[in-house]
């Protein structure tokens, strides 16, 4: 089994580092092609099919995350990002998670919600509805054979009856195993298409038939013990857990805590071709679930002193279906993760979110995170200045020391090596 605790992967060459990728993932030729066309991916023609108006495409820098063993398996992890140390720093998480085992995550079967509002209904409603069941089921099986004869498809109806200033509303709710499609098609298209049954059932007028991106039927729960030493000690696990507590009881600090998750598993979204908005929406959302918006990760020690983070968020994600077939470097990026399934790719977002938290309040508990920002500025500024991996330590070195990091001042000190 490849191990992904690569060595000073950050200083290699683009070429060694494909290489290196490449090699990891079994790269075909032609992947390794579409990873170094520098095209952004899609064609103008696959892109004006995709969206109205099209003008152009739009590309970001896709990196590479090492270190990462999540349930005894080692990944290397795609990720597609605009902000710099994020990579760095899920990393450097996963490095140090490496020394206890890893991540331990688990994750729900893929159901996905889909959810009918039912108006002016009589008092029998419910009980006419869950008579029908089998019926109203069999109708939504009708619309996809894949998932029928996978043994997968519509499972469950479910009623609720919520209170408005406009008086009460059946809300219908179908519960259906969508495999490993991230499913908002076929929920929708299930919905649509049992709803005039349900307004015949309950002699009521449906309105709503969509898709709910609260997929509370989609819990990834991660979990990493971090080495008590290779976190910095006792008082540094202290103050990581009193970082938490201020997230976890302020709602100013628990967004931006929050969003700091969100760095580590939006970027493997985008790199994968997932619906990175719905991902947020309901990891909001699940952060508020107690009524109060919350810290979406929770930090405490065990009886050894050791850092014990864990991460529970609903995670929607296919390998199927979407983007994720259409768009060649997501599909590449997908191989690279070597995920077999929807569950294995929510599992190792969940796992680069807990470690981009971890490393997050890491840096902003003890030493706070512009040092290691400033660092890596200068790193990529010598690199763009021209500087071999030979040299960019020291230039990267002077310009810290005297606060000058800027393109220009790369160039000088390169000159003067
Ligand atoms: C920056 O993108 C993310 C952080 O602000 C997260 C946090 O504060 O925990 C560093």
């Amino acid at each position: 089994m490849p191990d992904s605790s690569i060595s000073r992967f950050f200083e290699k060459s683009r070429k060694e580092r494909l290489d290196i990728v490449a090699s990891f993932a079994s790269l075909s030729d032609e992947e390794l092609d579409i990873l170094q066309s520098d095209k952004g991916g899609i064609s103008f023609d696959k892109a004006d099919k995709m969206v109205e108006n099209a003008i152009g495409t739009f590309s970001l820098p896709l990196g590479i995350a090492t270190n990462f063993k999540i349930n005894g398996k080692d990944y290397i992890i795609p990720m597609v990002i605009e902000e710099p140390s994020v990579i760095a720093a899920a990393s450097k998480g996963a490095k140090t998670a490496r020394i206890k085992g890893g991540f331990e995550v688990t994750a729900d079967e893929s159901y996905s919600i889909g959810q009918i509002q039912v108006l002016d209904v009589g008092t029998s409603a419910i009980q006419q509805i869950n008579n029908s069941s089998n019926e109203i089921l069999q109708l939504a099986n009708s619309k996809s054979n894949t998932l029928s004869k996978m043994g997968k498809g519509a499972k469950e109806i479910s009623c609720k009856e919520i209170d408005t200033p406009s008086g009460k509303m059946l809300i219908v709710e179908l519960l259906i195993d969508v495999g490993d499609a991230m499913g908002a098609n076929i929920t929708n298209t299930m919905c649509e298409a049992i709803s005039p049954l349900i307004e015949k059932i309950t002699d009521g007028r449906t309105l709503l038939r969509i898709l709910s991106n609260y997929s509370t039927r989609r819990i990834v729960k991660a979990k990493a013990v971090f080495e008590k030493e290779a976190v910095g000690g006792e008082k540094v696990v202290d103050n990581i857990i009193l970082a938490f507590e201020f997230a976890d009881n302020d709602v100013y600090r628990a967004v931006t805590h929050n969003k700091g998750i969100m760095n580590g598993t939006i970027s493997v979204a985008n790199a994968t071709g997932q619906d990175s908005r719905a991902i947020e929406a309901a990891a909001n959302a699940y952060a508020a679930k107690s009524g109060k918006y919350r810290s979406l990760s929770k930090w405490s020690k065990d009886d050894d002193g050791n850092l014990v983070g864990t991460l529970e968020i609903p995670l929607s994600v296919g390998i199927v279906g979407g983007i994720a077939n259409v768009h060649p470097v997501a599909k590449v990026c997908t191989k690279i993760l070597g995920v077999s399934s929807a569950q294995e790719l929510a599992c190792v977002m969940t796992a680069t979110g807990l470690a981009q938290n971890y490393s997050a309040i890491r840096a902003l508990a003890t030493e706070g995170i512009q040092k290691g920002h400033m660092r890596l500025h200068a790193r990529n500024l010598a690199a763009a200045a021209g500087a071999i991996p030979e040299q960019i330590d020291e230039i990267v070195q002077k310009m810290i020391e005297e606060k000058k990091i800027s393109l220009d001042r790369a160039k000088e000190l390169l000159e003067q090596i």
